[in-house]
């Protein structure tokens, strides 16, 4: 049994994650969040809200998860988003084919069908699961496909990211922001993706939730107005360079890394800052983190520069939890085409601008005469001409042009190419989007593993000598849980099944329901026995209440990762609880240290 194998056992039996459709046996790649998996993941989710919307300012909107056809006929992922599939001839089971060839190929995923079916057979590879021969592959679009309205009429997709819907709202957002870049909008939601063959519990799942931000930012200018307060950030970069030339990751400030040319810019750069914060926040562990550049043949088709946050895990090695790309104009570029709406941006200059051109000058005496009522069409279409091409004096000569769709022929004398100077103020330009997507189910079990953890405990003595519990000797469980993302922050114990024991015990319940701590209530089997159950799940403290509370007023808190315990008065304990959970004060200030 390895670690993964512990974090999930752990995770089904206490109530975190367990497989979907259970009782009619299961499908690959479905899970289900229990009472505290769920609690767990909004937890998390909100500490998302917290930086990206609160804190940046990223509003949230929510969106339908089902997309009509043009939205991803527009995005590309009708005509691109699969995977190479072989399947067994044998057993009939799927594979990712670049999967398999991982040990015979140094960049699987960079591989066409026919590059990978050569590999398979030059070297044999077989059926992992049955060793049957493999056919030939081919493309597997991992889109979900469903029909809107009865009768089968149009095609509808499961969303396979939050995105679309974002990039498909822009100018109403953009009306929203009063027109001003850089703005960004966010998306917490489900997506769907069809994988092939999922046996990584959460992490390749076929439904599974992003968080997504999507920031709009001013295409010639990419720097970020708060980019120094994040200059001196230092992070695990493994960048391109460092891949193909054999080195690993380095620690490297993100100001460095920009000035050096290894991060594209200034916005990508504080999205890797920002994503690392929030990481911190929820509880992966800093020495199992690394930011990895895509190698340029790797990376999506609309990204420029991308990088993976990629957690270190026991069983799977590094694993994307986080992708971080400058998407550019590509998104937006697509939907204007196939929409046909103008999604660009109308920005002014600093400064105005003085500009010389050669412009048609059409002459008004002569054109309004002549076309009447089609007058103004035909001089607009002759001021919107491209006047370089005209200016050569040679081609003054008659010009046809196009007016509402019908072909017009104008004369030398009806117009003039002349040297003209324009004061410009703006111009329209169609927006970069710079985009952390986040997956949080693989946040989810990066958060879990990396807290998780056994120990061997010598007799930890939670009472102290007190009444007639003694510690257990036999080692503990613990999820070493953040205590803003633990689903359950506080037990409350009375040792005993006492009332006059359970009276106070259940006032503070209630006082610390009323503060909005999450608080279990446990009085069942012995104390030792309690602290470990709560120590499985990841409560970082537990507040026993015994004889002593009736004599002096005082409960024990116990922490959960020292064990250590304070006396603290109960009138006071909703709120030093309240502030060890929410406002991180010291354990050692909570109370008077049980020595
Ligand atoms: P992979 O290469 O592992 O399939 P990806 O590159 O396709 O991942 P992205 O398309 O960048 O992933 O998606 C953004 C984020 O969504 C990922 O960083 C990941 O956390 C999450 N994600 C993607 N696919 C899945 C999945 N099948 N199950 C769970 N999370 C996923
Ligand atoms: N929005 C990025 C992705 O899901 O691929």
């Amino acid at each position: 049994m390895d670690i993964y194998d512990s974090v999930i056992e752990l995770a089904k039996r206490r109530g975190f994650l367990w497989n979907s459709f259970e009782i009619y046996g299961g499908t690959a790649g479905f899970y289900d969040y229990g009472p505290l998996g769920a609690m767990l993941k909004r937890r998390i989710e909100n500490i998302w809200r917290d930086i990206y919307v609160i804190n940046e300012g990223y509003y949230e909107i929510e969106v339908p998860t089902i997309g009509i056809e043009d939205v991803f006929v527009a995005s590309g992922h009708v005509g691109g988003f699969s995977d190479p599939l072989t399947e067994c001839g044998k057993c009939h089971e799927s594979f990712r084919a670049d999967h398999l060839v991982e040990d015979f190929a140094s960049n699987p995923d960079t591989l066409t069908r026919d590059e990978l079916s050569i590999i398979i057979k030059e070297n044999n590879i077989r059926c992992p699961d049955c060793g049957g021969e493999l056919g030939g592959v081919y493309e597997f679009n991992l889109m979900f496909s469903t029909s809107i309205g009865p009768g089968s009429k149009r095609i509808g997709y499961l969303r396979p990211e939050t995105a679309q819907g974002m990039f498909v709202d822009f100018p109403r957002l953009l009306r929203f922001y009063r027109e001003k870049l850089p703005f960004g909008v966010t998306q917490i939601g489900k997506a769907y993706r069809n994988e092939i063959s999922p046996r990584q519990g959460i992490i390749r799942l076929r439904e599974f939730t992003q968080a997504e931000a999507e920031i709009f930012v001013d295409p010639r200018d990419k720097s970020h107005p708060r980019f120094d307060s994040i200059r001196d950030y230092t992070l695990s970069l493994y960048s391109d360079h460092n891949q193909s030339s054999g080195q690993d990751q380095v620690g490297m400030s993100l100001g460095n890394a920009v000035d050096q040319g290894i991060i594209a810019h200034q916005f990508l750069a504080y999205a890797l800052a920002m994503t690392h914060q929030f990481l911190m926040r929820v509880g992966v562990s800093p020495e199992r983190l690394r930011f990895r550049q895509h190698m340029k043949d790797e990376m999506a088709h609309y990204a420029i520069d991308c990088w993976d946050a990629e957690i270190l895990s026991d069983r799977f090695g590094w694993v994307e939890i986080v992708g971080i790309a400058d998407r550019t104009d590509y998104d937006l570029n697509a939907h204007s085409r196939v929409s046909k709406t103008d999604l660009s941006v109308y920005v002014e200059y600093d400064e105005p601008r003085i500009v010389e051109k050669v412009a048609v000058k059409p002459d008004m005496g002569k054109i309004g005469p002549a076309f009447k009522g089609k007058a103004k069409a035909v001089m607009d279409a002759l001021k919107s001409l491209d006047a370089v091409n005209l200016s050569n004096p040679s081609s003054n000569k008659m010009i046809s042009i196009q007016v509402d769709g019908e072909q017009v022929d104008i004369p030398p004398d009806m117009y003039k190419v002349q040297q003209v100077t324009e004061t410009i103020h703006g111009e329209n330009i169609v927006p970069h989007v710079i985009e952390p997507s986040f997956g949080i189910d693989r946040i989810i079990y990066a958060v879990l593993e990396h807290a998780f953890r056994e120990e061997e405990v010598q007799g930890e003595d939670e009472m102290r000598g007190k009444d007639d519990v003694k510690g257990e000797d036999e080692g503990r469980i613990v999820l070493g849980l953040k205590s803003e993302v633990a689903p359950v922050q506080a037990a409350v114990l009375p040792l005993l099944t006492r009332k006059e024991l359970i009276g106070p015990a259940r006032d503070i319940e209630s006082a610390l329901k009323k503060k909005g701590v999450m608080v279990a209530y446990d009085d069942s089997g012995t104390i030792g026995r309690r602290y470990r159950r709560n120590d499985e799940i990841g409560t970082p403290y537990s507040i026993t209440v015994d004889y002593d509370t009736l004599e002096d007023g005082t409960v024990t808190i116990r922490d959960r990762d020292s064990m250590k315990q304070v006396r603290s008065p109960i009138d006071t304990i909703a709120d030093t609880v309240h502030d060890l959970v929410y406002n991180h004060t010291r354990f050692e200030d909570a109370g008077t240290p049980i020595e």
